[in-house]
């Protein structure tokens, strides 16, 4: 982003006593993930949660230390996908807040802060993006091989603050068929050149049926990234989904494959963890 963009920004209030960071000089609030991943789309619904979680449970299953931010705000929907909305913030004996975790994935969301989980939050941009920072530096994440950020819909505050906040290893873009039609995920496809963010590449989600396939590879193909593969439109994913189990974690292979696949297209683009082709754990 431009100076401009950094100065509106001051204007909105978030130049006070925090130092904010620049996207050409990111601050790095989690020094303790040796990669992070932003899923992202310029479009709504799909599929970048139900992306995140998944790949989260892949690299679980690899014995990755995962962690997933759940960066939507005003619609976090990543505790219910892991049967954690019941989970509320709990502070440990160093005072400092400590993760939900299932499936081998840790997890912290805005939506495990309110007093219960249809609490509707009516913030300002500027506290959204202080809350997202605490986020980042009041959580006990622990040392993470990744942390995978949940990004919202669209091209707006959080995505300019992980920018700015955090050394971002990688950016995912998630589109579905009929959305290469539209202009809001080639928006998002700029927004990550234009703040430095290297694109590891773009999933079709929702594939095949009445959608169509093929827009994810062609869009790649123009924008000169790579492409990290297809999940089909499957019904069972929603539903595992709905239920708060990851099919990446329960499914069959044959639905575990696609984001397998991806994972380890993935993989090229991060920096390489403790005791590669082990396990990562070893020598620890
Ligand atoms: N491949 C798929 N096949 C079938 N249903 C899917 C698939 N991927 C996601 N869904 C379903 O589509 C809906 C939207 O998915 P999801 O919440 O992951 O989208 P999103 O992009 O994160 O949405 P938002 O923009 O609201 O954050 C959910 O009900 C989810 O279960
Ligand atoms: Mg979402």
């Amino acid at each position: 982003m431009s100076l401009e963009d950094d100065k509106r920004l001051k204007l909105l209030g978030l130049g006070g006593a925090v130092p904010y960071g620049s996207s050409e000089r990111p601050n790095n609030r989690a020094p303790w993930a040796r990669n992070v991943v932003v899923v992202t789309s310029g479009k709504g619904g799909v599929g970048k949660s139900t992306v995140a979680v998944n790949l989260a449970s892949v690299f679980a299953q690899r014995d990755w230390r995962v962690g997933l931010l759940d960066a939507d705000v005003y619609g976090p929907s990543v505790p219910r996908m892991l049967s954690l909305e019941d989970a509320r913030l709990r502070w440990n004996d160093r005072d400092r807040i400590e993760c939900a975790e299932n499936f081998g994935i840790k997890v912290m969301s805005v939506g495990m802060t309110t007093p219960t989980r249809d609490t509707p939050l009516i913030w300002r941009a500027s506290v959204s993006t202080s809350a997202m920072i605490q986020l980042l530096e009041d959580v006990d994440w622990g040392e993470l091989d990744v942390l995978i950020v949940d990004m919202p819909p669209g091209t707006g505050d959080t995505q300019l603050t992980m920018a700015q906040e955090l050394q971002v290893t990688a950016g995912v873009v998630v589109t579905t068929p009929q959305a290469v039609a539209t202009d809001d995920v080639r928006r998002a496809i700029r927004m990550l050149q234009q703040v430095r963010i290297p694109i590891a590449g773009i999933v079709e989600n929702m594939s095949g049926g009445v959608f169509g396939s093929g827009g994810g590879r062609t869009l790649a193909e123009e924008y000169s990234v790579p492409f990290l593969g297809e999940v089909p439109l499957d019904v069972a994913i929603r539903e595992s989904s709905d239920v708060g189990k990851p099919i990446a974690a329960v499914g069959t292979e044959d639905q575990k494959r696609p984001y397998q696949r991806m994972v380890d297209a993935l993989t090229a683009s991060l920096a390489p963890i403790a005791g590669e082709g082990k396990s990562p754990h070893s020598g620890h």
